[in-house]
């Protein structure tokens, strides 16, 4: 991964690093597009194949069937673009947690306005503890905050700013039992690529939310490792059945030369036009070096090996203060420290090749750790906090 060169890096959230071997398969998928085609007979079967390849790697990932899997360009898309297409009514009533994305939050706030829609807030924010106590913490603030006209819940499965992890399933649950039955949508862009999403057995982990969810939205080039510009959403089976297509094109459409007006009934419908078809290549490669590692239920194991440890290890320093009172539930580590903002201390350390961000609600920085991250990354992160925050 030359991107881990000569620095210590800890924004995988952010982005992830490409290993070499899927830049090569993307550069080979490019040179296979010039050979057989761009644009002939002999390249649709070969497109096909890859466009069919990624779809099934990402539907198994998730623990859906192919048929409920559009692939997308990020997460904003595979939010936005099904969401737009629910039949709306006025009055409708949209609940979205208090650690949701800005890109996801505003366009809410613009399908309310067109829509006259109103919106709601779910509280998650603060909470910090385990993962039995947060779980019946948020179907307790759920409760709260249903009401009669509700038909639409926003909730990321891994909190980006307080790492937390959020029961989906159980809140897909409390739903189906809601009259209106609102719409499940949620942000996995923290979770694809670090949660065991399809291993039956790791309930407690996240398994089963891409499934039960209406909208599961996610990029590969976070957790994945994969190439910026491609992500995927899976969607429910009653979405397809009641969603039309946001911003259709021949990609949409079942047969694209009979007249425009038959969608397709799968996820497809939610695809548009043109792409960039050599990604797909890369993300493929990728996902296939993480399960080379580490198959996912082993992968989490790891990243939270090191994010325990990094927790433990900045928490002990006087006036760094852990977000999360627990050992985090995947790789988001996030911390406020005292007499210094997290701005000027992320400029410092990256001064030192040092990189992580800082998060503006709460407000406090943020590493991330993978599979990658070595110990002696570990070591150098927690020496450089302590040493720029010793009191002179
Ligand atoms: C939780 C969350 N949602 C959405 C996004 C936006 O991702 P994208 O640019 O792939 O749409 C990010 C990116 O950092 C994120 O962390």
């Amino acid at each position: 991964m030359p991107a881990l060169a000569h620095k210590t890096y800890f924004n995988y959230g952010g982005q992830g690093p490409l290993p070499s071997p899927s830049l090569a398969a993307i550069n080979a998928s490019w040179g296979t597009i010039q050979e057989l085609g761009p644009f002939t007979a002999d390249i649709w079967p070969w497109l096909e194949q890859e466009v069919g390849g990624l779809r099934g790697a990402l539907a198994a990932l998730c623990g859906v069937p192919p048929e409920r899997l559009a692939l997308t360009e990020n997460v904003t898309s595979g939010c936005v673009l099904p969401l737009w297409g629910l039949p709306w009514q006025a009055g409708d009533e949209l609940l979205i947690s208090d650690c949701e994305h800005p890109g996801v939050v505003a366009a809410c706030r613009e399908l309310s306005r067109r829509e006259g829609l109103t919106i709601s807030t779910l509280a998650v924010k603060e909470l910090r503890g385990d993962l039995t106590s947060t779980s019946t913490s948020v179907l307790e603030a759920l409760e709260a905050s249903l009401t009669p006209r509700t038909r639409l819940v926003v909730l990321s499965h891994l909190l980006w700013n307080t790492g937390q992890l959020m029961p989906i399933t159980a809140v897909a649950q409390r739903l189906e039992q809601h009259p209106r039955r609102p719409w499940l949508l949620v942000d996995a862009a923290q979770s694809v690529g670090s949660l065991p999403l399809s291993s039956p057995e790791a309930e407690a982990s996240g398994a089963g939310a891409a499934a039960v969810a209406d909208i599961y939205a996610f990029t590969g080039h976070k957790w994945c490792c994969g190439p910026e510009g491609l992500g995927g959403v899976a969607l429910s089976e009653r979405l397809l059945a009641e969603a039309q297509p946001t911003m259709g094109g021949w990609r949409s459409l079942a047969q694209e030369n009979d007249g425009g007006s038959a969608w397709h009934r799968d996820a497809r419908r939610f695809e548009v036009a043109t792409s960039c078809v050599p990604l797909l290549a890369g993300l493929r490669r990728s996902l296939e070096l993480l399960e080379a590692v580490a198959p996912a239920a082993e992968r989490l194991e790891l990243i939270q090996k090191r994010s325990q440890q990094l927790w433990q290890s900045l928490g002990q320093l006087p006036g760094v203060h852990p977000l999360l009172e627990v050992p985090p539930p995947a790789g988001l580590v996030s911390v406020v420290v005292e007499g210094t903002s997290p701005g000027e201390l992320v400029r410092q350390l990256g001064e030192r090749a040092i990189w992580l961000r800082t998060l503006d609600d709460p407000h406090c920085l943020r590493a991330c750790t993978h599979i990658t991250t070595t110990e002696a990354e570990l070591e150098r992160l927690v020496e450089a906090v302590a040493e720029l925050t010793r009191p002179a």
